[in-house]
């Protein structure tokens, strides 16, 4: 059984797309801990209320960045992990965490990366006319938003779009590639060969974003009316 630590600093919508697809479809893995920077998480309610483990590191505790990632470092040792997600972390984690858990460390960005490292993302996306947007799973290298792609997911931007709407569709593609990616890893079939090669795949592709939407049974049909 594959151990699963999430770092979030926010919602947690990521982590709640992992946790739910692991238990439903019996992943060789449990997500046992989840760890915020902030007490104010929503996510830690909501992985107390899924029984998950809890703990928060709180940035502004400590002294320095190196002081903050020494802790987290500790406290997320302590859960033994075999792959750590940073699902909406909010922190830029320094060289020495990265390395640490170089190889089962796996962010999602809200972008088409390198596209729009860091962020604003979407509001950059369309201040560029981008005319696709979407969402990345990568391997977390110590430049921030860097390291290998395992999978990206592609929306429509349509006319109209504003922040708020663009941001809505890329979080439901980020929901379905998000566990997809979790779910190669500990099933053992990812493997970092300059790129990422992921077994039994000739080439890894995203599931539509489309099916995102009704999975999620969003209220408002997907906008670009694909079936
Ligand atoms: C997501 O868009 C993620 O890609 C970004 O922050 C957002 C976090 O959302 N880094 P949630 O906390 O997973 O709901």
């Amino acid at each position: 059984m594959q151990r699963i630590v999430i770092l979030v600093s926010g919602r947690g919508s990521n982590m709640a797309a992992v946790h739910q697809r692991c238990v439903a479809e019996g992943w060789p893995a449990q997500v046992v801990a989840v760890v915020a920077n902030r007490a104010g998480a929503g996510a830690l309610a909501h992985a107390a209320a899924q029984g998950i483990a809890t703990a928060v590191v709180e940035h502004q505790a400590h002294a320095t960045r190196q002081a903050f990632d020494d802790e987290l470092a500790r406290v997320v040792e302590g859960f033994a992990p075999d792959l750590v997600l940073l699902a909406g972390f909010m922190r830029i984690l320094g060289a020495d965490f990265v390395r640490r858990f170089e190889g089962r460390l796996l962010n999602i960005h809200p972008s088409l990366l390198p596209a729009f490292p860091g962020l604003h993302t979407h509001r950059r996306a369309l201040a560029a006319g981008c005319k696709v947007a979407g969402a990345t799973v990568h391997f977390v290298a110590p430049e921030v938003d860097h390291g290998p792609i395992v999978l990206q997911g592609v929306v429509p931007v349509l006319a109209g779009d504003d922040e708020y709407t663009l941001a809505t569709r890329v979080l439901a593609s980020e929901h379905a590639i998000y566990p997809l990616a979790v779910r190669w890893f500990v099933e053992g079939r990812l493997r970092v060969e300059g790129g990422v090669r992921v077994a039994g795949l000739a080439h890894p592709s995203a599931p539509c974003a489309c099916r995102a939407w009704a999975r999620a049974r969003a209220r408002r049909p997907c906008p670009c009316r694909r079936p």
